[in-house]
Order: C-alpha cells, then structure tokens, then sequence
C-alpha cells in the first residue's frame, strides 16, 4: 500500500484520540481522514486536529459505515459490547481494521468477527494488546525464548492498578459493571492473560480464580458519608477516594498541577470550572461506596500449563501507582522486573546479576510503556510493505487465546474457584 495509510476513528474518546494523535510520530505514513463519535465536541475537536473535512465527520459509527469507504484502516475503540457490531461492517467495506480490545465479552461474538475476518482475506484485523509492542515486554521475551533460565517452572505477576485508577475506571466510570461491558479479567487483564501466555510460549491447559470486592461497597462506606463527594460529604477529609482530591487537589492526579490525569474524559474542555461541573453533576463525583459497581477489586487467577508449569497472577485495586510486576523463575534462572522502574533483572543461577534497563534503552515509554506507538508502528509497517503476521502480531486468532482464559477464570471466580478445563470450556462456551 501507499503512504500515507488513512484511518477513521470510530469512537474519539481516550484510546481513539490517542492513535489518531500518532500522525504527529508517523509524519507521511498515517493520515486521520475521518471521525465518528456521539459526543458532538468530541467530532469537532477530530476536525480541528486532523482537518477533517466535514463530510467525513459523523454523529456515530454506525452513520460513517453507511458510507463507502472512507480510509485505509478503521478503529473501533468504542465501548467492549459494541466492538464486533462495528468490526463486521468494516470489514465488509473493506477495511483493515485496528480493532480495541477486549474483542468483546461474548464468546458468540469473538467468534462471529473471526469467521467473517476470515471471509475477508484481503483485510487484517490487529487487536490493541499494546503490551506485546514494548521494549520492556520484547525484552523479557528474548531472555525467555534465548533460554537464558533453562525452562520456566513458575511465573508470578501482579497487574497494580492503583487505588485511583480503580476508582476511576472500575467503581465510578465507563467498566464498573461488567452487564455493560466486561469482567475485569476480561476487560483489565486479558492484556496479562495475553502477554503471559505469550512470554511463555506454552499453551494453558486449565485455569481457576478467586476474587471479589472488598471495599468498593455501601457497608464499607464511612460515617457521614453522602452520595456524592460535593453534597457536604463528612467523610470527606480523610476519604483518598474524594472525587475532588483525585480530579482536583492531588500533586499526581488532580488539574490543578497540571497532571489531570483522566480529566480530559471528565470534559472535553477540561478546564478546572468543567471539572467541578462533572464533579458536581456526573458519574465521576459520586462517592465510591455508593456507585452501581459489580466489579472486582482484588483478583487472583492460576493458569496450569500444558508441560505442568505454572503462572499466578494477582490483580488488585490498593496499590500506590498503576504498573505491572513480573516474576519468571526457571531452572537455571530467574528474571524479576516491574514497569514502574523499568529494569529487568536476570540471575542467572551462580552468576552475578544482569540489569537491563529499559528507561535508558528506548526514549519512548509513554501510552503503555511505549507500547501505543509501538503498535500503531508495527501496523503501518504490515500495510505499507503487504507484510504477513508473525508470531508477535496480536491477530484475532492470537487473542482469542487471551479471551478463552479470561473468560474462563471469570467462570471460575463465579464457582468459588473451581478448576475449569479450557479445552472442555472452549467446547461449550
Ligand atoms: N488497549 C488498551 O490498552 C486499552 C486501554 C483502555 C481502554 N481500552 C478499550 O478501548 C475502548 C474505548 O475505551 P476508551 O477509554 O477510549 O473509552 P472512552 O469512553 O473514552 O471512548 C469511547 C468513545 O466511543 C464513543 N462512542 C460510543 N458509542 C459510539 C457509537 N455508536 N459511534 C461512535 N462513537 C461511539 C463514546 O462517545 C466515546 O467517546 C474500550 O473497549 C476499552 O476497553 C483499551
């Protein structure tokens, strides 16, 4: 194909904005054409961006597929449930399609998108699993697959999500109830379900799960506390939950220093008088005991590989900072790294140790420890050489892998825990 590869966005929120802003790091090779978005500022603010013209800016995606086609690559990074209802028509239209994960959270549907991909042969399907496009995760890879600790016996991972983000995304905004969008292993996690499976290069055989919410609930909420953090809450001081301290007041997380972390989905203004406004009147100012939430804030999942190794793997809501851990022990070695530091620690079993230092590597580490761009890269790579998926390439197929065991430790966690036989699961499901 000819550069530059043009994209429609469906769906300008977060993760959509986010890849049309990559045409600033692929300057000739991508070009934003098109956008469709509910919200009426966020379409306007795409034209302004990108110079869209007019007419190919739409008040949803399923108007701008009513359409010929209009791009090289459609993204749908709409919400979990909508995904699959977007793809097929993209596909059909001829579009690649760079499609948000999860896939969705019904079996029938991943399915349903994979068969009707495969009767589209001219068109490749990439799914987000951005971890798989980092130095960090790329490196771990290379030591694994070199054989630099002999054969992995047990990986340990913790999937922090910091108290904040949880509060953010989990309890309060857009994946607080999985009837609306998905399981928190599915929806959080099957990047790890994903990335695990993939540094080990071994398929699972069988996976249990347990979990729950242990605070994020109304008999937790304290004395005095009232429905939203706004409304003359008395537990307002000492609550790190308090909607004005985490969109507002903090160093790390409010507008008022700058950072404003997640306050642009608050408003697309985002401005500190836009912020209070969605405080006082949105989901985003309710107090955390008292949302609609379903899911879990703590979870941890066993995968049981197919030569008798294992994985285990925590998420959980009551940490600091928002990074991912991993531990790899193998019998010849062990490799202990984390995304927060960014150094990766080979011990070789009586050799001194090896520190790779994954900041000092790569100057790019933002979006996912450089893992949005890294993506967006690999693909625009793919379409303007015509090359072929390799074994890292996240394709439907690759993440339906992913979707399986995710799925399956939520069926797990429901049952108390139970074992669930992922071939037996993958037959009925
Ligand atoms: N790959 C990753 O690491 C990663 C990270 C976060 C979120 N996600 C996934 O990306 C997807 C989007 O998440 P987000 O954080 O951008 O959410 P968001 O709410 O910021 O964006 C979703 C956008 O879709 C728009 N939308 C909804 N229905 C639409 C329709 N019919 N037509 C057009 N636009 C429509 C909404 O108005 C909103 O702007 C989710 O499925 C989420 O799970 C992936």
């Amino acid at each position: 194909m000819k550069a530059p590869i043009t994209f429609a966005i469906a769906g300008f929120g977060d993760r959509g904005s986010t890849y049309a802003s990559m045409e600033k790091l692929f300057p000739g090779k991508m070009k934003v054409v098109a956008v469709a978005d509910l919200d009426p500022g966020k379409v306007k603010k795409a034209r302004q961006l990108y110079g869209i013209p007019e007419e190919s800016c739409f008040a949803s995606a399923e108007e701008m597929l009513e359409k010929d086609r209009l791009a090289d690559v459609l993204v749908v990074s709409t919400m979990d449930r909508q995904h699959v209802g977007h793809a097929i028509p993209g596909l059909k239209k001829g579009y690649h399609i760079l499609l948000e994960k999860p896939i969705s959270p019904e079996l029938d549907k991943c399915r349903e998108l994979l068969e009707t991909a495969k009767g589209c042969p001219g068109s490749k399907v990439i799914v987000c699993h951005v971890l798989r496009y980092t130095a960090f995760y790329n490196t771990l890879k290379g030591l694994i697959a070199g054989g630099k600790i002999g054969d992995v016996v047990s990986i340990c991972a913790n999937e922090n999500v910091a108290y904040w983000h949880q509060a953010h995304s989990f309890v309060r905004g857009n994946w607080r109830n999985s009837e609306e969008t998905s399981p928190m292993i599915l929806q959080k996690s099957c990047h790890d379900m994903d990335i695990l499976t993939w540094l080990t290069g071994k398929k699972c055989t069988s996976v249990s799960s347990i979990g729950g919410i242990q605070l994020f609930k109304k008999e937790r909420a304290p004395e005095g506390a009232t429905p939203m953090c706004l409304g003359g809450c008395k537990a307002k001081e000492g609550c790190v939950f308090d909607a004005e301290k985490i969109y507002v007041t903090s160093p790390k997380t409010g507008i008022q220093t700058g950072k404003g972390w997640a306050t642009s989905i608050l408003s697309v203004e985002n401005t500190l008088e836009s912020t209070y406004r969605a405080l006082r009147e949105g989901p985003y100012g309710r107090c955390v005991y008292m949302c609609d939430n379903n899911v879990v804030d703590h979870q941890q999942t066993n995968l049981l590989m197919e030569d008798g190794s294992t994985v285990s793997f925590t998420m959980c809501a009551f940490t600091e900072d928002c990074y991912r851990y991993f531990k790899a022990m193998g019998t010849q070695g062990e490799i202990e790294a984390d995304m927060k530091s960014n150094v990766i620690r080979l011990r070789v079993f009586g050799q001194p140790e090896e520190v790779f230092d994954i900041g000092a590597m790569e100057a790019d580490l933002k979006g996912h420890g450089g893992g949005d761009s890294g993506i967006i890269g690999d693909f625009l790579d793919m379409l303007l050489h015509d090359a072929e998926a390799t074994e890292r390439t996240t394709t439907l197929e690759n993440s339906m892998e992913s979707h399986f065991i995710a799925l399956a430790a939520e069926e797990s966690r429901l049952r108390g825990g139970e074992t669930v036989d992922l071939a037996a699961f993958k037959g009925r499901a």
